[in-house]
């Protein structure tokens, strides 16, 4: 199954792909999780995408798209993905659309996580997030058990540079601006199950398992 994690940044799109996809048997795909990976390699697309990254921008749509469309040609991904961060423009959607179109294949479904903005601030302000293997943490919330060290692979915890206030709130301006109208596309496209984000993890998995189940996943 192809299937969309929708929210804004913050909602716990990274928090919740583990499980979901481990649900679905798919690869979580994640387009920013692929860009701090040529940013840690010093590659020439990890250089451009910071640029728009470090100012809470998007990273243009034929950058994106190409790197998600060469993900799907990896043989893990033949039987579907979760994604996650991806798609954030109409166009986006479209691409993929018509992408997974040429695979036999299509959006079977979108869980959108619904979380206010004054909610998301606080979580990423206080997120925590492994530079080994992306993890995600919070300093109240969620945690590592040793302070600093991941729970998983025992990388260094850090604080993502685009998570300081003010790329925060730019990160929440881009995604009212440019990618909550993707929701509307989405809606007419595919079916939508919507979740309440601005619960507990642990709620936030059950009612995610719950809309997986009813959409077939
Ligand atoms: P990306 O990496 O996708 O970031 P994002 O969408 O801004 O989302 P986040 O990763 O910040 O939030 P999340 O929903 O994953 O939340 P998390 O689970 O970590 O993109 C980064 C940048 O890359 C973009 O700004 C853009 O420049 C570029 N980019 C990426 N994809 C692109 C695309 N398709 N097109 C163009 N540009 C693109 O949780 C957040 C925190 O909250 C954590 O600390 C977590 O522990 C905590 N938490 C999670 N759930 C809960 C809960 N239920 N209760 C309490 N705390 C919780
Ligand atoms: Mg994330
Ligand atoms: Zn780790």
């Amino acid at each position: 199954m192809d299937v969309i994690l929708f929210g804004p940044p913050g909602a716990g799109k990274g928090t919740q792909a583990g499980v979901v996809s481990g649900l679905l048997a798919v690869p979580h795909v994640s387009t920013g999780d692929i860009f701090r990976k040529h940013l840690k390699q010093g590659t020439a697309l990890g250089q451009l995408a910071r640029s728009f990254m470090d100012k809470g921008a998007l990273v243009p749509d034929e950058v994106v798209v190409d790197i998600v469309a060469s993900r799907l040609d990896e043989a893990d991904a033949g039987g579907g993905a979760l994604f996650d961060g991806f798609p954030r423009t109409v166009r986006q959607a479209e691409l993929l659309a018509q992408r997974l179109s040429e695979l036999g294949r299509s959006v079977d479904g979108v869980l959108n996580l619904v979380v206010a903005d004054e909610v998301v601030v606080g979580r990423l302000s206080g997120r925590r997030t492994c530079m080994g293997c992306g993890a995600t943490y919070h300093v109240s919330f969620n945690p590592p058990s040793t302070l600093g060290v991941c729970d998983r692979c025992g990388g260094e915890v850090v604080q993502r540079k685009d998570d300081e206030e003010e790329t925060v709130r730019a990160r929440i301006e881009t995604y009212h601006r440019e990618t909550r109208p993707v929701l509307a596309w989405l809606r007419e496209h595919s079916a939508v199950v919507d979740i309440n984000a601005d619960q507990s993890i642990d709620a936030v998995e059950a009612e995610l398992r719950a809309g997986l189940a009813a959409m077939g996943g």
